[in-house]
């Protein structure tokens, strides 16, 4: 029972399912029995109704709800079970606090939008299956108890009881598993798979999430881009239709993505696309542009358009923005006026802060950019991995700023050529941008032998949208002498490549066909399409931001006989 109301003598009661909401009417004219019981009624009790449905007098029928029409006379109540006051009103604008929503979960998930927030799910993930089905692929289960599988993140270790001292860690993926089921024979494998991974959570990230992992034998990039392109149309169609898709996909090179959105997971809702413009900067007397080009840096940024008028404290506010992002500052351009670039008048052509530059200067940069008179362009100096981290996080907030999102758009993007390896700064050597197992382009082998790792190509892509990454794969190394390779330039000594790897390179060594997939994110996808600010809303039992589960308080700490059994003694 969601809520009771008395009106003249007449009680009314909203009657909540997980189909939604009806109105019962107890009078008691007509069931002084079920009247009086009616009566004694509270928030969230379970009741058992029998009555006549009817159409409600004409006047009082309720538009917004689809059963507003109708109500039930109530002929019988019988009460299943009462409930305690509950610590937050059961409704969808809820106020509580996310952990007291967390603690008392199965109230939280009793509010209407969580529990379509749930059946969307639900609808997701059989869309995936009867798709898959249909093309002949195999769900098949893989292991939870397993060993490191890196996808760049820790591991969760389980101590064996059998085998004291030794631990399995817990999947990070299916990664190898699916592989090594394409050596097996299976040439389409699929797995809504649980993963995962101790790091530290983000609204986008939890310790454990879902993916639906698939994997195909003699298959190119292609074939497996235009099923994903396929199953995600197919699916935001049939579960989402009001959603608005840009079709086909765009692809974009990670190179192409960089250069223009300064991201490999660039939101192509809107435009504001950036522009280099290091050249231009260079015949310039700005000090900050010049020491930057010296240090090898680059000078980039977009155009705003419109937002020429800006006053100098809307200038100040934007620079104040930026430095949060972590950058030096921000310069800027305002095209006062509105003609064509030809009327640009010298006096109105100032780069910020204080440069005066010519006017046919502006003209060649607004030229390149593609700004008009009535434009503002904002650019930003340093080196370039940097400016073009600011200038991604300052091309959302002007777009989120300017409303330049649609919350209905859908726009999708394959980002694909990602390179091989980068460079760990921290650790000082060569990681996978995605992982070991990815193929490298086909015509970069000679370059492997090179130093010039960091220019190789591999055939990893990723489906990104909104501004999200919602899905990763590659096609696979599928020869034992190649990933060897691999595994050295990571720096794996032979003995912990035989530890940890010597399973899957002796598989490659009998018969492994060529074999690549993807992996969708789940919780991702559910959280765009339910328009949900976070992951844990598309979650039924999800896990804090400090990892922890407030209903069932995990972690927690265990007794000491367990402790024994396992030869585990804590140091504090
Ligand atoms: P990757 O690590 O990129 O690839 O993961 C694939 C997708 O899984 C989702 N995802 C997450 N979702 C919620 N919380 C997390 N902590 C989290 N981490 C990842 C993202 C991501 O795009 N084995 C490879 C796939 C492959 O090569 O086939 C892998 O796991 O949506």
């Amino acid at each position: 029972m969601s809520r009771r109301r008395d009106h003249g003598g007449v009680i009314f009661v909203d009657l909540r399912d997980r189909s939604g909401i009806a109105q019962v009417v107890f009078n008691p004219a007509v069931a002084p029995e079920a009247y009086e019981i009616a009566d004694q009624l509270r928030s969230e009790w379970v009741i058992q109704v029998s009555g006549t449905v009817l159409r409600r007098p004409a006047g009082s029928d309720n538009p917004n709800m689809p059963t507003g029409d109708v109500e039930v006379m109530a002929q019988d109540i019988k009460v299943l079970n009462s409930s305690l006051t509950p610590p937050f009103y059961i409704t969808d604008d809820v106020e509580a606090d996310e952990s007291l929503r967390l603690k008392y979960r199965y109230l939280d998930l009793r509010r209407p939008v969580m529990q379509r927030n749930l059946i969307l799910r639900h609808r997701v993930v059989k869309y995936i299956r009867d798709f898959l089905d249909a093309r002949g692929f195999l769900e098949i289960e893989t292991p939870i108890l397993i060993n490191s599988t890196p996808e760049g993140a820790r591991d969760f270790l389980v101590p064996s009881r059998m085998q004291k001292g030794s631990f399995y860690a817990l999947p990070q993926s299916p990664q190898q598993m699916k592989q090594l089921l394409m050596v097996a024979g299976i040439e389409k494998y699929f797995q809504i798979a649980r993963c995962f991974r101790d790091e530290d959570l983000r609204s986008d990230r939890q310790p454990e999430f879902t993916q639906l992992d698939l994997e195909m034998s003699f298959v190119d990039e292609e074939d497996i881009l235009s099923l994903a392109e396929e199953m995600y149309t197919g699916m935001i169609e049939s579960v989402a239709p009001e959603k608005k898709l840009t079709k086909p996909f765009p692809r974009l090179t990670h190179k192409e993505a960089i250069s223009r959105y300064g991201s490999d997971k660039p939101d192509l809702r809107f435009g504001l696309e950036m522009t280099d413009i290091t050249d231009l900067a260079g015949e310039t007397e700005f000090r900050v542009f010049l020491s930057t080009i010296e240090q090898g840096g680059i000078i980039k940024g977009f155009v705003v358009p419109g937002l020429a008028q800006n006053t100098g404290s809307d200038m100040r506010r934007l620079d104040e923005t930026a430095r949060g992002f972590g950058a030096a500052g921000l310069s800027h351009i305002r095209f006062q006026g509105t003609g064509s670039l030809d009327d640009l008048a010298e006096d109105k052509v100032l780069l910020s802060p204080g440069v005066r530059m010519p006017v046919e200067w502006s003209s060649r940069v607004a030229q390149r950019m593609g700004a008009s008179p009535g434009d503002l362009i904002l650019l930003m100096a340093g080196q370039p991995r940097q400016v073009n981290v600011w200038l991604d996080a300052m091309r959302k907030y002007m777009g989120e700023m300017l409303g330049l999102a649609d919350p209905d758009a859908l726009a999708f993007a394959f980002i694909t050529s990602f390179p091989l390896f980068e460079w760990d700064q921290n650790q000082n050597r060569w990681d996978s941008s995605h992982h070991p197992f990815t193929a490298p382009a086909d015509d970069s082998e000679q370059l492997l032998e090179s130093e010039d790792l960091g220019n190789i190509e591999s055939k990893a892509y990723d489906l990104v949208c909104n501004g999200s990454e919602l899905a990763s794969g590659s096609i696979r190394i599928h020869h034992r002498e190649l990933q060897e390779k691999i595994f050295k330039i990571l720096g794996y000594t032979q003995e912990q490549v035989e530890a940890r790897f010597g399973h899957l390179l002796e598989a490659f060594q009998y018969g492994a066909p060529p074999h690549g997939g993807i992996a969708p994110g789940i919780d991702r996808l559910v959280a765009i399409l339910t328009g949900s600010e976070s992951i844990r809303d598309v979650i039924a039992f999800p896990k804090t931001q400090s990892g922890s589960d407030l209903l069932f308080g995990a972690p927690s700490v265990v007794d000491s006989g367990q402790l024994r059994d396992l030869s585990i003694r804590l140091v504090e």
